[in-house]
């Protein structure tokens, strides 16, 4: 063998171990494009009351007085009647993002549960996304489920939102990208997928009525481009509409969001289902709304006989009509929910799909600080483990996203409240003790356990052992907004005090989203686990021992202190109502919010604008290797550079490459990433497209790139860059 040969031996030998998230193993996106052609035909045959069966549907649930659930029916959030005579089948729709939810034990079912939605899009790995929305629809289908409510994508535009953990990141490119690989993989199960809320539902404070302004462009460039990609990769039969109001008009009769951007502009030909208890009356069907959801919830029924009526006197309703109905039949038809129907009773192998749910939270756990006390050794002597319940599970965040494995939670906690929605202010934990994990990763050890409730004897423990390993808990729920950034009842106290005790203090968050770390500069090293779903505890302890390497990174923006926030307080805040309904408290329904104050600049990109330091930035994340890319080189709309495994153990790396700078000014912008899996001492070519939008401003009604010089960089978060790389583009103009 020559030299050259055997270089370019050993090249190929390297690149061989590099396995790239982004040749997913995917079927493909439905066809939504047949499926209309087809739906046209069908509304051709319908009368009059058929007009109105698939336009509005019930919550399925006895807790409503003179609901009759009909024959048929599952429990769960939604049934629409389908329409035999046409072939139409009925539509059963149950939540989430996270599993088919638990709607409070009442199916006495049980299903996977993911980790939370911030846990999936940390692995920043479409794959898994794909892989864990496959497994989703597959429980869903075997429970005679045929639309899924998932796809949540709403920004992070406030990290003390409630429903941050059931969103993906603050991002737009990276929260699009991995919610249309989510919703193709619900979608491979013959169901339909949602994808939610649409648009700008960014805090559940006053959520049914809090009123936001941002400028179109500003829109475009940040929430509704996560939304635009998303559907263009996921293809999801539906839209749900979001709770709050855009310009003064509820999301869910807004002409500008539903009909001018979703279906003018973006050309979207799936129905938009409101969300529950979203519709302000039947002039929503104007404004692009094509599916009244849970009736129960709104003021009336509006798009049943009224809508009728309102079709048989005038021409602008009639027509309307006639387009909702081939929206909703082209999601029926795309999906295939006609031929291939589910059915209750199908067979769930809940231990496969509980591989999937860990796998999912090892990728997705994120190291943020290790001075060298991680991997632990399997050898260790003595560990005091700490809080947050780690030895029932691992809490998962409230609302109607809750899922629960068939044997039900392993604890709960009680907040109380004495509303309809007090069930939903418990906190649920979790089959999957970090403790047990534990014993069994060290099974020489001694291991103890104290609940942490009295820190005089949770330090007298860390004191006695080699390693403290504190479990730090933040509940999140549907329904409320966190008050700041604390660790709740007193654990960061907790947390000071163990690690002034016991220098090998490890603290392992299990959040909701971002919190501050008052204690982080005493500790040896910290985890955030996020919601780890039905096997967090041993993707855990996985991590902590080292069998698994952590290759997760913060898909949001960890930041310092409140005030590095665009609204250091959060609007409505001092008027929180406890009760989860959102409705407007007499006399106080004129909650505004100014998204302009950051505009586009969401997150990391609002840093950048403020050079603002975070605590931990977006992007962040460390391994038990060493990683190194370089050699970036951009040609045209593809960078391409060099990842290297540099230490001793193989791991991933998610590499990301950011703009920087557009015509001589700062502007930062996600624009690529992959992760990749490596060797020790193995290298591979990276390349990523760039999707022009990204790099580009919204003005005049069109996508424009200006002519001039973009500088990129290659990023070990969105702090941490490389030196750019400067390249001329040439001007261009476009639209959707
Ligand atoms: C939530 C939706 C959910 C629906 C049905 C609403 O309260 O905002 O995300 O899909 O309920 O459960």
């Amino acid at each position: 063998m020559t030299i050259a040969n055997r270089l370019a031996f050993a090249a190929c030998s390297v690149l061989a171990f590099a396995s790239h998230a982004a040749n997913a193993q995917q079927a493909p996106a439905v066809d939504m494009i047949k499926a209309d052609a087809r739906a046209g035909a069908t509304v051709k045959q319908m009368t009059a009351d058929e007009k109105v069966v698939l336009t509005n549907g019930i919550m399925p649930l006895p807790f409503f007085p003179g609901t009759v659930i009909p024959e048929g029916a599952v429990f769960g959030a939604g049934y629409i009647p389908g329409i035999p005579r046409l072939g139409v089948p009925v539509l059963t729709e149950t939540d989430a993002s996270l599993g088919v939810s638990w709607v409070g034990g009442i199916r006495k079912d049980g299903a996977t549960a993911l980790p939370s939605g911030l846990a999936q899009a940390a692995t920043w790995n479409p794959q898994v996304m794909y892989d864990g929305g496959a497994m989703i629809g597959s429980e869903a289908r075997a429970k005679g489920f045929n639309v899924l409510l998932a796809g949540g994508v709403n920004l992070m535009r406030d990290p003390r939102n409630g429903r941050t953990f059931e969103y993906l990141a603050e991002d737009p490119y990276l929260s699009g990208i991995l919610v249309g690989a989510a919703i193709r993989g619900v979608q491979s199960n013959n169901i339909i997928s949602t994808i939610k809320h649409f648009a700008l539902n960014g805090q559940e404070t006053g959520r049914k009525y809090v009123d936001v302004k941002i400028t179109e462009s500003a829109a475009r460039e940040s929430d509704l481009l996560a939304f635009q990609i998303g559907i263009e990769q996921g293809q999801p039969g539906s839209v749900m509409c979001a709770y709050n109001r855009v310009h003064g008009d509820q999301a869910c009769a807004s002409d500008w969001l539903l009909n001018k951007v979703l279906k003018q502009s973006w050309g979207y030909k799936g129905f938009v289902m409101s969300d529950w208890g979203a519709v302000p009356g039947v002039e929503a069907a104007l404004g692009g709304l094509d599916q009244q959801s849970g009736a129960q919830l709104d003021k009336a029924l509006f798009f049943g006989d009224v809508l009728k009526a309102k079709a048989a006197s005038d021409p602008g309703y009639a027509a309307k009509l006639d387009d909702m109905n081939r929206r909703v039949l082209t999601a029926i038809y795309a999906s295939g929910l006609d031929k291939n129907p589910a059915k209750t009773g199908g067979t769930i192998d809940f231990a496969k799909n509980a591989q999937v749910a860990e796998l999912t939270a090892k990728q997705g756990i994120v190291l943020l600080r290790n001075k060298g006390v991680l991997p632990l050794a399997k050898t260790a002597k003595s560990i005091a483990v700490i809080g947050g319940y780690a030895d029932s599970g691992v809490l998962a965040g409230s609302g109607s996203s809750l899922v629960q494995g068939p044997e039900g939670p392993a604890a709960t906690r009680s907040l109380g409240g004495d509303s309809p929605f007090s069930a939903l202010m418990q906190q649920n934990y979790h089959r999957s003790a970090p403790l047990t994990a534990i014993k069994a990763m060290a099974p020489g050890a001694t291991v103890t356990f104290r609940d942490g409730r009295y820190i005089a004897d949770a330090v007298e423990k860390a004191k006695q052992a080699d390693v403290a390993i504190i479990f730090a808990t933040e509940w999140r729920t549907e329904g409320l907004d966190q008050p700041d950034l604390s660790l709740p009842d007193g654990q960061d106290a907790l947390i000071a005090a163990v690690a002034a005790a016991n220098p090998n203090t490890i603290v392992v968050l299990e959040t909701g989203g971002p919190v501050a770390m008052p204690w982080l500069d005493k500790t040896a090293a910290v985890i955030e686990a996020w919601y780890g779903g039905a096997r967090g505890g041993q993707a855990i302890a996985s991590v902590l021992f080292g069998e698994t390497n952590p290759g997760g990174r913060l898909p949001v923006t960890f930041p310092a202190s409140l005030d590095q926030l665009p609204r250091p307080k959060l609007d409505g805040a001092d008027w929180v109502e406890p009760n989860f309904s959102g409705d407007p408290e007499p006399g106080k329904d004129q909650l505004h919010t100014d998204y302009d104050i950051e505009g586009s600049d969401v997150g990391y990109r609002w840093f950048a604008r403020k050079g603002q330091k975070a605590l931990f930035p977006f992007g962040h994340g460390l391994s038990y290797t060493t990683f190194e890319s370089t050699g970036l080189k951009v040609k045209g709309m593809t960078a391409s550079f060099t990842v290297k495994n540099t230490g001793k153990r193989s791991g991933d790396e998610v590499a990301q490459v950011y703009l920087v700078s557009r015509g001589g000014e700062a502007k930062q912008r996600l624009v690529g990433f992959q992760r990749v899996s490596l060797e020790p001492g193995a290298a591979t070519t990276v390349s990523v497209k760039f999707d022009p939008r990204v790099l580009a401003d919204w003005k005049n009604g069109g996508w424009s790139l200006a002519a001039g010089e973009y500088a990129f960089a290659l990023g070990k978060d969105a702090e941490a860059l490389s030196a750019p790389v400067k390249v001329k583009m040439a001007a261009k103009l476009w639209k959707d």
